[in-house]
């Protein structure tokens, strides 16, 4: 498809900074010159800007580096200048007490570098978890052109040929070790084994599943999101995307003109289909928050009822990241569920996204289930409500063992995480398998942050009786690669006093997921007489980032952002002078 030119040079926010004859301008041109750059480098082309999450404190993007020098390439083929600027990276396996805390703080980064600079498009990387809503929430904010690059899966894990998934498989053998069934040299193995490369977590986590929603949506190239990061097609990735930002320049094609409401329905098909991560529902109404439009939870339910489940992925199913992209990956992914889709959403491409995904087709289908055979023939995800979660909770149906999926059982209940990790291994702690743990205070306030700890581990002494499976409740939420029957999300949390706040032990609690219902059972009078002996813990912070994110940020329901960012009205370029 050919450039269609919306703008001039003289219409790019760049010229303003270069393009005067005063002596603002000077400084501009003199200061680019200091880095070796001349004139002819950036005279008459856009500015853009690859905002680059490298960190070696986030093994995910110890590529992006490289990555950066294989986008300018792209970038300076089309006639662009390029120009790398690094922003916070958000590092899963490190990032206390949760990456949750920084999402909004690397949103306003990104937004504010892009404002604040000469920059007439951007190219975004990223892809561990967190940073792939970061990144885009500010690009949409900001609404200049913009373009994702997914960090791309690792290679499988291998521990003695049996292939490993990143998280999936590490809390399943830590189960095992502590229940006796593997040894301390196998652990070892095992962590010698399981992250092999560069790349974000290889099951189907919350970077796979941003990853495939971030092309579904349009914002990035179409086939993007399963190319592993080791694979020579990443760079190959990176320089095209390179390529194409210059061009959305010119096209002045922006994130706004791509996102709608038929777009966001297509991202929660996409995620029912895949079985993808729970965060990407709080990731999803914030990034539709950031372009004006209201997505509520009810609507994750009503395309999850009619959405198949067919992508047999870790940790709902059985395979990795590689081998769904040598399965056709995520543009066979759309082509398969074209029925359920609107496929005339825009995307990056200038097109639609059913010109994107044409003449896809998966060439394994076990892999990817065609939807005629799928896994499950109702999506991944449920909404749940009722007197324990007025405001909603999620809970990933293909995760859990289908036999609790409707129960009814005692509440054993821990007052935050110190509390549960103390007591959960207690051999006096009165727990049995139809017991429903309950863990307060991990929600967006209480945590701080929403942590991921909604996967409560099991009761030791339970495990040794085989127990692999318990009802969990919390308002934290749970890592992708995690798996069990854990309801999340709860909303209004603890901390804000929401009925999570008032269960007991002993409580009868009734989880039906098939009906949507959660509940607590336990007399209106009894809970008025407990909210009215509740009352709120001190606040963790009193100044700083912690402060103003307490002040701030939104219920699980509404995507966690913060409340002053929401929207999409519009802010005043920088006044130059
Ligand atoms: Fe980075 Fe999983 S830890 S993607």
């Amino acid at each position: 498809m050919g450039v269609r030119r919306h703008k001039t040079y003289a219409d790019l926010r760049s010229a303003r900074w270069y393009g005067a004859k005063d002596l603002r301008a000077f400084g501009h041109r003199s200061r680019t010159k200091q880095m070796g750059f001349s004139r002819q480098d950036w005279e008459g082309k856009p500015v853009i800007a690859i905002v680059n999450t490298w960190s070696e404190m986030n093994p995910c993007h110890a590529h992006l580096r490289t990555r950066a020098e294989e986008v300018k390439r792209g970038v300076w083929q089309a006639g662009g200048f390029p120009v790398e600027m690094p922003a916070m990276s958000l590092g899963e396996p490190f990032m206390k007490p949760t990456t949750m805390l920084y999402r909004n703080l690397l949103a306003m980064e990104t937004e504010e570098l892009l404002r604040a600079n000469p920059i007439d498009g951007a190219v975004l990387l990223g892809g561990c978890d967190k940073t792939v809503p970061g990144l885009l929430m500010g690009a949409i904010s900001m609404n200049i052109p913009a373009i994702f690059v997914p960090a791309g899966p690792m290679l499988r894990g291998n521990w003695n040929g049996v292939t490993l998934g990143s998280g999936s498989d590490v809390w399943k053998y830590w189960a095992d070790l502590r229940a006796g069934a593997i040894t301390e040299d196998d652990w070892q193995g095992i962590e010698d084994g399981i992250a092999r490369s560069f790349g974000t977590c290889m099951t189907m986590g919350t970077a796979s599943s941003m990853a495939i929603l971030t092309e579904t949506l349009g914002l990035s190239l179409s086939g993007a999101a399963s190319v592993p990061a080791a694979d020579s097609n990443h760079p190959r990735l990176a320089s095209a995307s390179g390529r194409r930002i210059v061009e959305m320049v010119w096209e002045d094609l922006k994130p706004r003109d791509i996102l709608s409401a038929d777009s966001f329905d297509n991202a929660i098909v996409a995620l029912n289909a895949i079985g993808g991560s729970t965060n990407a529902v709080v990731h999803l109404v914030a990034m539709a928050g950031r372009a004006g439009i209201a997505l509520l939870l009810s609507r994750f339910d009503a395309l999850s009822r009619r959405t198949p489940f067919i992508v047999n992925l870790r940790p709902s199913g059985q395979y990795l990241m590689e081998d769904f992209h040598y399965a056709g990956g995520s543009r066979a992914l759309l082509a398969q569920l074209k029925d359920h889709l609107r496929l005339d959403a825009r995307t990056v491409m200038g097109g639609t996204l059913g010109e994107a995904v044409a003449g896809a087709r998966v060439v394994n289908e076990d892999v990817i289930r065609s939807t005629a055979k799928p896994l499950r023939s109702e999506g991944g995800m449920a909404i749940l409500k009722g007197s324990l979660a007025p405001d909603g909770a999620v809970i990933k149906l293909t995760a859990a063992e289908p036999r609790l999926l409707k129960h009814h059982g005692p509440a054993v209940v821990f007052e935050d995480y110190n509390d549960m990790a103390a007591r959960i291994d207690d051999e006096n702690l009165a727990v049995t398998p139809d017991s429903v743990l309950v863990l307060k205070n991990a929600g967006p306030k209480g945590g701080p942050g929403m942590p991921e700890w909604g996967q409560l581990p099991l009761p030791k002494k339970l495990l040794r009786q085989g127990v692999r499976d318990m009802v969990r409740i919390s308002d934290g939420r749970m890592s992708g690669t995690s798996y069990g029957a854990c309801v999340l999300h709860v909303a209004p949390e603890s901390a804000v006093g929401g009925p999570l706040a008032l269960v007991s032990d002993g409580d009868l609690i009734e989880l039906d997921a098939d009906a949507r219902r959660l509940d607590l059972l336990v007399s209106p009078e009894e809970l008025e007489r407990r909210r009215r002996a509740w009352k709120p813990r001190p606040a963790p912070y009193a100044r700083g980032f912690g402060e103003m994110f307490l002040a701030h940020v939104t219920q699980a329901d509404k995507g966690c952002d913060f409340d002053f960012l929401e929207g999409a009205a519009p802010t005043p370029e920088p006044e130059i002078h």
